[in-house]
């Protein structure tokens, strides 16, 4: 049997450490302290997320994601999004053999390597494609970058909606999604600053239609307060897109109305949630009882291999029991959420795959993944239809 050096002992202590062995990323661990190490493939089964960014409590490894819980066998122990025993797929393959020889770790054997069927920021089929290249007035955009490449958006085919300018490079699949509060003399606007993340545009649409890791990853901003369990949802279909509306009960403390004895704290909420390929989303979040509106249309930008530009603008309406809440109120919104996209982009810098996964088995998807099935599904699909492009003028005739 051959045996490979990993990590020295002492690097081994309870806070997962990523390392490499034949090219494969593995995670390295001691359950609890003083434990023997274990060694696994450094992803979680459930979106691959590195499990190097997990933390370990009570002998238990709690992925940053979403919080499924694995022991020190690798079972899934814990998957907070629903109710009943995790299921078998949940766990992590066996992970390699491991011994401790003159103070190093040392392993036997290799789990498989990455999925490598990824939807990149450089797919070939997102020429089909609008993309939001710049906020007009805002951005200079003599030249922008998309898909690994310098346009220049004077001499190509664009149009300008909700403020930005998009670009298609060829003949778009889908066109640009209604919006009807953005139209609405009754809705305030106001953009968040642009933002990046080294994440592929897809994996970020991905986490903007993710239900099930607010308590984990938005612990700080308004996660704790959230239900850890997902209530059942439906998707319905669209043209190149999909729509969802979930009602939910919430707590709204900040309310005048509850303040005044009108309404009381726990009150009802409805979600929509609306995707068009490849990267429009929207959010709309309507306070039932109290009747405050809040959108965020959210953009993300293929810049390349490792760069997306996101934008993301809000609509207010009767926020704070109001018409048109007045700035102070919209500033502190803001704010708000560019803590809670923070947190989002924090969690994506801890990625590895370089795109997402378009093939369902790569992937452990369970109830509360509706919507990220469905972006999936509609993603593969949008892969497939879009026509090969013409050659470039320079390549000559065709050789036969
Ligand atoms: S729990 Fe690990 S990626 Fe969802
Ligand atoms: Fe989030």
């Amino acid at each position: 049997m051959e045996w490979t050096a990993i990590a020295a002992d002492v690097d081994v202590s309870t806070r997962p450490l990523a390392v490499t062995a034949g090219g494969v990323p593995l995670v390295v661990l001691r359950p609890s302290p003083g434990a023997e190490p274990v060694v696994f493939a450094d992803r979680c089964p459930h979106r691959l997320v590195p499990l190097s960014a997990a933390t370990v409590e009570g002998g238990r490894m709690r992925c940053a994601y979403h919080g499924w819980e694995f022991d020190a066998a690798g079972n899934c122990v814990s998957l907070p999004s629903q109710e009943g025993a995790p299921p078998p797929r949940a766990s992590l393959p066996a992970g390699p053999k491991v011994r401790i020889t003159d103070g190093m770790v040392e392993i036997s054997g290799l789990p498989a390597s990455d999925p490598e069927d990824l939807f990149t920021n450089e797919d070939p089929s997102l020429r089909n494609a609008w993309h939001p290249v710049g906020i007009i007035g805002i951005d200079d955009m003599s030249e922008v970058e998309l898909m690994g490449r310098t346009y220049r958006p004077a001499e190509e085919k664009t149009q300008d909606r909700w403020g930005l300018r998009w670009l298609a490079p060829e003949t778009p699949l889908a066109e640009l999604f209604d919006d009807p509060d953005h139209d609405d003399a009754n809705y305030v606007g106001a953009w968040l600053p642009t933002a990046r993340s080294n994440a592929s545009a897809g994996i970020v649409a991905d986490n903007f239609l993710d239900v099930a890791h607010f308590p984990f990853v938005h612990a700080k901003t308004f996660g704790a307060a959230e239900e850890k369990l997902v209530e059942r949802y439906e998707v319905t279909d669209e043209p190149w897109g999909c729509r969802s509306v979930q009602d939910q009960w919430f707590d709204n403390p900040a309310d005048p109305g509850v303040a005044a004895g009108i309404r009381p704290v726990r009150q009802r909420r409805r979600a929509t949630y609306v995707y068009r390929a490849p990267f429009q989303l929207m959010l709309r979040l309507e306070e039932l009882d109290a009747g405050s509106v809040k959108t965020i249309l959210f953009f993300a930008q293929p810049e390349s291999l490792s760069s997306t530009r996101i934008y993301t603008k809000m609509l207010f309406h009767g926020i704070g029991g109001v018409a048109d809440p007045p700035p102070d109120v919209i500033r502190s919104e803001v704010a708000f959420e560019e803590a809670v996209l923070e947190e989002d982009l924090e969690l994506q810098r801890a990625l590895r795959l370089p795109g997402l996964p378009l093939r369902m088995r790569d992937e452990l998807h369970v109830r509360a993944d509706l919507l990220g099935v469905h972006l999936r599904r509609v993603l593969a699909q949008f892969k497939t239809s879009s026509r090969p492009c013409p050659p470039p003028p320079s390549a000559g005739p065709a050789l036969d």
